[in-house]
């Protein structure tokens, strides 16, 4: 299957496209994409990352490198006489400079985005936690990819009506362009509860009980495709397929997860196959079918002996891997609408000043690439240095202090060098401050970090997942194909695969290999377009806690303030019941003005000088 190795050297910087300060990618040895009759290039949680990685050469390919792309795969289609067809699967917005930093948020991000000309679309979680979010998904994104848009499981609630109406069409019917394959599509979300109140999200079970839904899995297409901001291991896609294959015992499902910010593939039976394409525009999944069989074609007989075959590739962003799947390069590659695209973005980073510098880096620091704690861990960053220096209230000072922070407040690593504007909203996009609960007796205060980072039991019988504490990569590789052990009272290791072998290329010309994602899903090892050294990630806890002004000598306080983050407060007064304390959240109130966030990039400010 590997047919090739790009070694394109350097890019002229003049001629190139992507985000004119972005690092220049590097070579690896890649894996072809595998066309079949039907093909898609899939996005998902891009959550404002359209410029790209500047700071990482395996993902530093921006949004219109992406338009280029789509077009010179469609063209090659039309030659071929195949057909290719986008997908994205939500969580476009939060979590990243070029859409947190606007006011309003997102007034660069939405009219960036709509330039890619996507087939099939639908709603993230993301979309849905403001009212501002969910009303600029029905104003602009909606109307943006009209018939496109997906809701099989969404209603919105009109501000002056207060009627609740579909957030778009709840499936749509189509034939492709070359081949007239027929495709009846939907777009879901997995059942999210964390939505403001002018939307409203309807559990998936029940949905595919309607009317509507058992209609159209009576259209009898050629494929159904079934695309959604859900895990492709969570049970509401498997709840999706056992409707569909009620009626249709053969016809191909094609399935598009997202959420859980992973690569991932599986089938759900020999011509049911799902994938997940990543997080943050690292990832563009590619998807084949070939042995569709034409219903339309043979009067409606539905065949039992077609054999179809799906394939799967996760593509990095980043252009030499562009070049290579389209045989261009730097001069034939761009487009002009994807040059115009880059030019937008390139524009919108200049007004809102993203790489304005507050300081720099002197190390990388990881979330999940080394252990909890260690110098090298962003979290323990956090505990020793920024929470001590953070957490202080001057009306407060005198009592020593926990000081609480979930790690999932954390949304990205730390590299060294300039961080920025935009890296403050990468790091942190969250809005939340910090509140407290004052004077807490210490034999009751010094439990609740054991209690969060337990999570479980605990917590089920309240409603509150204690999942939600964590990053979703935390919280999914937690899930069953996890490897164990390398615990040792540190970071526990979850995976780290050995480098294969690459076979019968030529040692001399093997580029040296970057680390980056090696993907192991259901269907094998090979999913990646390019190789790379494996990376380790370790487990970190719910939360972490630093102890702030203590006396000296290691004596225990008598009473202390619990603070915490705004959002883990329903966690935080539920563990000091369980600790024995007499709390309600009429105890909880505010320790500081400010986000947790602009406190980080104030504390880097004084900090980390350049
Ligand atoms: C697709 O359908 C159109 C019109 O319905 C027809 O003209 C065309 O030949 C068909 N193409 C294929 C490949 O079946
Ligand atoms: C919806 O939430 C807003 C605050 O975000 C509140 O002002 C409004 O009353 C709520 N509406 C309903 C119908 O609950
Ligand atoms: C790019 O490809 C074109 C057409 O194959 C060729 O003429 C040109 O020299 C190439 N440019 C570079 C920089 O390799
Ligand atoms: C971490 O840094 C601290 C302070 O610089 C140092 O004392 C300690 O030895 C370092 N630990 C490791 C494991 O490098
Ligand atoms: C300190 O706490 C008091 C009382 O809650 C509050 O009014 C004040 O704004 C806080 N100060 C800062 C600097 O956040």
């Amino acid at each position: 299957m590997r047919t090739g190795i790009a070694l394109l050297g350097a890019a002229a910087s003049l001629s190139r496209a992507m985000q004119p300060n972005a690092a220049e990618p590097v070579p690896a040895p890649m894996r072809d994409l595998q066309w079949g009759q039907l093909n898609f290039l899939h996005t998902t949680d891009t959550h404002g990352w359209h410029g790209g990685h500047l700071q990482e050469s395996q993902y530093s390919a921006d949004w219109g490198d992406y338009v280029s792309f789509a077009a010179h795969m469609r063209k090659r289609a039309d030659d071929e006489g195949r057909d290719l067809l986008l997908v994205d699967t939500g969580d476009r917005v939060e979590g990243n400079g070029l859409y947190d930093s606007s006011s309003p948020k997102g007034k660069y991000t939405y009219d960036i985005f709509k330039e890619q000309d996507i087939d099939i679309i639908c709603t993230g979680n993301h979309e849905l936690y403001h009212r501002h979010t969910a009303d600029a998904e029905r104003d602009q994104t909606v109307p943006n990819f009209g018939g496109k848009y997906i809701a099989s499981n969404l209603d919105y609630i009109e501000p002056n009506t207060g009627k609740q109406v579909p957030m778009a069409q709840r499936y749509t019917k189509f034939k492709t362009k070359n081949q007239n394959i027929t495709i009846v599509a939907f777009g879901f979300l997995f059942d999210f509860t964390g939505n403001a109140n002018n939307t409203v999200v309807k559990p998936v079970e029940g949905v595919v009980k309607e009317d509507w839904f058992q209609q159209a899995i009576r259209e009898k297409p050629d494929i159904f495709v079934v695309i959604g901001h859900v895990g492709v291991q969570m049970d509401e896609f498997k709840a999706i397929f056992d409707a569909i294959r009620t009626q249709n015992w053969f016809t191909p499902i094609a399935f598009f997860g997202g959420h859980a910010h992973v690569r991932d593939a599986t089938k759900y039976d020999a011509k049911a196959f799902a994938m997940a394409s990543g997080r943050y525009f690292e990832t563009i999944g590619w998807m084949s079918v070939d042995g569709i069989d034409k219903k339309s074609k043979k009067g409606g007989d539905v065949s039992t002996q077609a054999s179809v075959k799906f394939q799967r590739r996760y593509i990095d962003n980043n252009l030499l891997g562009l070049y290579h799947h389209t045989g261009l390069n730097e001069t034939t590659f761009p487009t002009d609408h994807g040059r115009k695209v880059t030019d937008m973005i390139a524009k919108a980073r200049k007004a809102l000043d993203l790489d304005k510098t507050y300081g720099c880096a002197p190390q990388d620091y990881w979330m999940s690439r080394a252990p909890f704690p260690s110098n090298e861990s962003i979290y323990t960053w956090l505990e020793t240095q920024v929470l001590p220096d953070v957490t202080v209230n001057k009306t407060r000072k005198h009592v020593p202090r926990l000081s609480i922070l979930n790690t999932g407040t954390i949304r990205f690593d730390i590299f060294e060098g300039p961080f920025t504007v935009d890296t403050t909203y990468i790091i942190s996009p969250f809005t939340s401050g910090l509140n407290y609960v004052p004077d807490v007796p210490y034999f009751i205060a010094k439990k609740v970090i054991t209690i969060l980072n337990a999570g479980g039991p605990i917590f089920e019988g309240s409603g509150l997942d204690s999942r939600f504490l964590t990053s979703p990569e935390q919280w999914y590789r937690k899930g069953p194909r996890v490897a164990s052990g390398h615990g040792e009272g540190k970071g526990m290791l979850l995976e780290s695969t050995e480098q294969k072998p690459l076979g019968d290329d030529d040692d001399a010309k093997r580029p040296k290999l970057v680390s980056g994602y090696t993907t192991e899903d259901d269907i094998g090892d090979d999913g990646d377009d390019a190789e790379h050294e494996a990376i380790s990630f370790y487990n970190v806890p719910n939360c972490i806690q630093a102890e702030i002004d203590f006396p000296e000598g290691g004596e225990e306080p008598e009473k202390v303030d619990v603070v915490f983050g705004d959002f883990i407060t329903p966690w935080v007064v539920l563990a000091l019941k369980f600790s024995g304390g007499d709390y309600s959240e009429k105890d909880v109130a505010r320790y500081m003005e400010g986000s947790f966030t602009e406190a980080m990039a104030g504390w880097i400010k004084d900090n980390w000088k350049c």
